[in-house]
């Protein structure tokens, strides 16, 4: 059996047009710019409209038509749509097939929801990155796109303040230009159930569907232990960047650039500190939009690559964890 070779052929995102500040935070929970600055590097975040027209498949679709364009492609092109998310615009069905539609997409390509968490984007480059090297399809768009402000329970002033909305996405396909460098080098993705208490949502779901009671309480919402997640984030994120690495057969100053998951400020520093990755290297867009879960990974890479810092040819790392606890890595050569 022939492999082929993959790359990034084009990125995107796009995010909720209302800008929700610290301070903004401040006038309605006990806190302060001062305190999530210092412990979180976020200074602001975007909230998507609750009206409509800013959901995660909308997102996507603005997202999606950006990353087209990068790639000199129409959305017919695209054979595999991957959406990973923990907020999907539906229950049924899912944002995958929602957003085939919005796109204009008539050719009748796979269309698939995936669950895992902040990981959920490189499981998907993971998995489109195999189906085309095996030939089974030639381009697939994998999208990260989260609604979090949902989900967020503002009587725990520890995490609301964490997260946000938005988008980022990339489309996946064969490179089959020998004299071309770019290329998904190594995946690597994994699991550990027993992290599960950490970082929950214990409603909604068949085992505990929502009820009137829950319903009018906090319960219903994202509840996660701050401290576990931090020391869980800094080991995870490091022992699977060097598993990546290993696999690629690089070293950390052989890469360019280094684009983990956007939690905060403090992990992703202690993280760069156990790989040894200079901090001039790090991409950084937490302070701007928080945790988007799914879509950090996406998006910091889509700006690093649209403000000029990742060219083609560079050597890129990228890292995530989350809920489940899952983790993921990717070396590129972008
Ligand atoms: N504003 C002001 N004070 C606050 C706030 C707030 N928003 N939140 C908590 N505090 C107070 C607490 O009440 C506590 O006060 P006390 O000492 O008087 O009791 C004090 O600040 C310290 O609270 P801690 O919870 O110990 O704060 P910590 O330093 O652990 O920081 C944080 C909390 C920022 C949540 C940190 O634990 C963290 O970043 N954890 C990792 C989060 C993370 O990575 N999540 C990943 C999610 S997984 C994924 O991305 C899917």
């Amino acid at each position: 059996m022939s492999f082929f070779r993959t790359k990034i052929l084009g990125t995107g995102m796009c995010y909720p047009q209302r800008v929700f500040s610290n301070d903004d935070f401040a006038k309605i929970i006990d806190t302060s710019d001062e305190w999530i600055t210092e412990r979180t590097g976020i200074k602001r975040r975007r909230f998507a409209s609750l009206e409509g027209g800013e959901f995660p498949s909308d997102l996507a679709k603005g997202a999606t038509e950006e990353a087209l364009q990068n790639a000199n492609l129409k959305p017919n092109d695209i054979d595999l749509i991957i959406f990973a998310t923990i907020t999907p615009d539906y229950r049924l069905p899912s944002c995958a097939t929602i957003l085939q539609t919005k796109l204009g997409i008539t050719n009748q390509c796979a269309a698939v929801d995936i669950v895992a968490a902040c990981s959920g984007f490189i499981y998907g480059v993971t998995m489109a990155h195999s189906m085309i090297q095996t030939g089974l399809i030639k381009r697939a768009l994998v999208v990260g796109a989260e609604m979090l402000s949902r989900e967020i329970n503002l009587e725990d002033r520890a995490s609301c303040i964490l997260f946000g909305d938005g988008c980022g996405v990339a489309i996946i396909g064969r490179n089959e230009d020998a004299n071309d460098p770019s290329e998904i080098l190594t995946t690597k993705i994994g699991a550990d159930g027993t992290g599960r208490e950490f970082f929950q949502q214990e409603y909604g779901g068949s085992a505990n569907p929502f009820t009137p009671e829950v319903l009018q309480t906090s319960a219903r919402f994202m509840a996660m232990q701050g401290k576990e997640m931090f020391r869980v984030a800094v080991r995870t994120l490091t022992d699977i960047s060097t598993s990546a690495l290993e696999a690629a057969n690089l070293k950390i100053s052989d890469i360019h650039w280094f684009v983990p998951h956007q939690a905060n400020i403090r992990i992703i520093e202690a993280t760069g500190n156990r790989l040894g990755v200079p901090a001039e290297k790090v991409i950084i867009n937490i302070n701007e939009y928080a945790n988007t879960s799914a879509a950090t990974v996406p998006t910091a890479f889509h700006g690093a690559v649209k403000a000029g810092q990742i060219k083609r040819g560079d050597l890129v790392l990228m890292s995530a964890f989350g809920a489940g606890l899952t983790a993921g890595s990717l070396v590129v050569r972008y």
